[in-house]
């Protein structure tokens, strides 16, 4: 960013539930891959995408690269609903591995870009702490609570080809979010 002349980015396609990407596991990445920078245009392209389709979060797999790659942000307000105290700007990823602080289950209403026109209410730990790599491979620790640790959370199933209908308990909360 800052610069005047960029590559032109790629908006990426989404794939959708039934696509077997969607069901498998994420390979690692290197972190010499992150260091020599070779993954940069693709977080281009991912960022460029989520903004497009006014998402959360997206998975590499979401875009048809199987690979351990998370972005995600998290927005003190959306559609017109509070859902955070602190926002978070758009973060990415990569291997990211997680510990649950409080199991506490909290449920709130989750949709994906892979399940459009859907959206259910899903059970997630209050608190978990985040380990993982940053674009560049260096080594990223913090905790995360409520709506963003939800939404670390949803984007990690991802990469084990894992959606939140898959952990949706009460099964009556599954609703369209669009009028037919
Ligand atoms: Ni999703």
């Amino acid at each position: 960013m800052g610069t005047i002349y960029q590559s032109p980015m790629a908006i990426l396609k989404v794939s959708k539930l039934g696509a077997p990407v969607l069901r498998g596991r994420a390979s690692e990445v290197e972190t010499i891959d992150l260091k020599r920078g070779r993954l940069k245009p693709f977080f281009e392209d991912l960022m460029e995408t989520m903004v497009e389709y006014d998402g959360t979060g997206l998975a590499a797999p979401q875009v048809n690269m199987p690979l351990r790659v998370v972005l995600y942000m998290v927005e003190a307000e959306r559609k017109g609903r509070k859902t955070a105290n602190l926002a978070v700007a758009p973060r990415i990823l990569v291997n990211p591995e997680f510990e649950i602080l409080d199991k506490t289950e909290i449920e709130d209403v989750e949709a994906c870009l892979s399940v459009p026109f859907l959206a259910a209410s899903v059970p997630r730990p209050k608190k978990i702490r985040v380990r993982a790599l940053d674009p560049t491979g260096k080594p990223v620790i913090y905790e995360a609570e409520d709506f963003h640790a939800r939404v670390v959370l949803h984007e990690s199933d991802h990469l084990d080809g894992v959606v939140y209908l898959d952990r949706v308990k009460d099964r009556t909360s599954i609703h369209y979010t669009i009028d037919f």
